[in-house]
């Protein structure tokens, strides 16, 4: 079945209720390739198909809700990130997005390196069989015993996030008799054009240490002079979500600068530059994401500019998409409880999930599309709120959207793209039970993570 443009949903719910939005004008039943993994289509009797096989199908053998995650698309998709940027050049996939056992094997396996943040993504990685070197660890607070258990673990690098975890990691690799490969994450100053709590590279907030104050230089000489250290490099992670690709560049720009200066001042030219992530996916029709061989040459193109300008040795890139990777390779699969017409307002759907298995929309205000995906219809659209089960009205999935007006109870509706910081952010409000994660792929599908049980809950409640 072909598929194009899905309906947009309307963008804001003041100009729904002054009655200004009209309905869509694309087919309700086309799937917009933009928004769904690879392999997703309708089959002849209109159910949506992933991998090859139907949602009814995957809801009888997994329950709902679940998310379905397209294997063959998460493992092109770091095939063509790898591709794009060269044997000169590493990719990091950033665990946070959705880390698993499996995905850690499928990156080994696509030749992806891994990005963690914590103890808990740090064991995952290593008991799945990524080999240590291969690992970044970051964070703005690791305590001693993440940063003992990386150092002992022979992790690739550390990147380092504050004064203090200069001399903690100095320290620990010295007890360990080891010099540890370090980064020094810097704020470069870019206020990223994204929501607030994503954007990681403006001066008021946590993470790195400012380049503007003169605060990153010091940084370097302290961890220069420490000889548990072995600096390779300098960091900048702006935010997330992001489409304009004018911040990346002005980071990159900052970052050769510090280079160049680091050369001037101390005679050592950095090998490495690591960008951090952050590029943005489709989530409705209206998202216009850059491809991977257009971000890296964006950002090759400026790092080499720059560097021959400063007369630097091009230092070795590494980025770390997490988001681009896994988030357009899965989807939410519910179904449909209730559902509450609001005369003159919109149609309230309720779900068998809501804020436990995505809490992005109340987090974020983040826009989703949704489709009826059991079946097609022919019915006229109607507006609607895709609404969860939680006790809280801001229990939101998707906020303004069209679904065929014969929507009943039992359907089956799927959220796409989301595959990143939805499982990885689930939670066990009200008693959820975080859904499952399926792995599809050439007409078979596994659970990668399981359902909870509930007495996955009580085992955890000790009385
Ligand atoms: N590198 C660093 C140092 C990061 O902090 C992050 C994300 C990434 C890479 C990956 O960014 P990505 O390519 O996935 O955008 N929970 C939020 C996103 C938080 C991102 C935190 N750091 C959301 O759901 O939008």
């Amino acid at each position: 079945m072909s598929r194009s443009a899905h309906p947009a949903g309307p963008r804001h719910a003041d100009v729904l209720t002054e009655g200004h939005y009209s309905a869509p004008a694309a087919d309700l039943n086309v799937l917009d390739e933009k928004v769904w993994s690879r392999t997703v289509t309708r089959d002849a009797d209109g159910a949506l198909t992933v991998g090859g096989i139907t949602v009814a199908r995957l809801a009888e053998e997994f329950g709902t809700p679940a998310y379905f995650l397209d294997e063959s698309d998460f493992r092109a998709r770091c095939r063509a990130w790898s591709e794009a940027f060269g044997p000169d050049a590493d990719v990091f996939y950033a665990g946070k997005a959705f880390l698993s056992r499996a995905v850690v094997r499928w990156l080994k396996e696509e030749g992806l390196n891994l990005d963690v943040c914590s103890g808990g993504e740090l064991t995952t990685a290593l008991d799945a069989g990524m080999p240590a070197e291969r690992i970044a660890f970051h964070g703005n607070n690791k305590t001693v015993a993440e940063i003992e258990r990386a150092v002992e673990a022979g992790i690739g690098r550390i990147v380092l996030d504050s004064f203090q975890e200069i001399v903690r990691v100095a320290h620990i690799a010295q007890r360990h008799g080891v010099r540890q490969r370090v980064q020094i994450r810097v704020t470069v100053g870019v206020e990223a054009h994204t929501h607030e709590f994503i954007a990681t590279a403006h001066e008021d907030q946590k993470f790195g240490i400012a380049l503007a104050d003169g605060q990153a230089a010091e940084a370097v000489r302290r961890a220069l002079s420490l000889d548990g250290l072995d600096l390779i490099g300098v960091h900048s992670h702006i935010g997330s979500q992001i489409f304009d690709m004018a911040g990346f560049e002005v980071s990159a720009r900052r970052v050769v600068q510090l280079l160049a200066e680091i050369r001037d001042e101390h005679g050592v030219e950095l090998p490495e530059i690591d960008l951090g992530g952050g590029l943005g996916i489709a989530y409705t029709s209206e998202d216009d994401p850059r491809e991977p061989h257009e971000i890296a040459k964006a950002l090759s193109d400026i790092v080499t500019r720059e560097c021959e300008s400063a007369k630097l040795r091009t230092p070795r890139i590494s980025v770390e998409p997490g988001r681009a990777i896994v988030g357009p390779t899965a989807f939410t699969l519910y179904e449909v409880g209730t559902i509450k017409p609001l005369e003159g307002l919109r149609t309230y759907v309720s779900v068998d999930g809501g804020m436990s298995d995505n809490i992005r929309t109340a987090l974020y205000d983040a826009e989703y599309s949704v489709a009826l995906v059991s079946r097609t219809s022919d019915a006229e659209p109607m507006l609607v709120r895709v609404v969860g089960k939680h006790c809280e009205s801001g229990d939101i999935v998707v906020k303004d959207a069209f679904l065929p007006a014969d929507l009943a109870p039992g359907d089956l509706i799927a959220v796409p793209a989301t595959g990143a910081y939805c499982r990885s952010m689930a939670s066990n409000y009200n008693h959820a039970l975080r859904p499952p994660v399926v792995a599809v792929r050439d007409g078979e599908a596994r659970a990668i993570v399981r359902r909870e049980t509930e007495e996955d809950l009580l085992r955890l409640d000790v009385g």
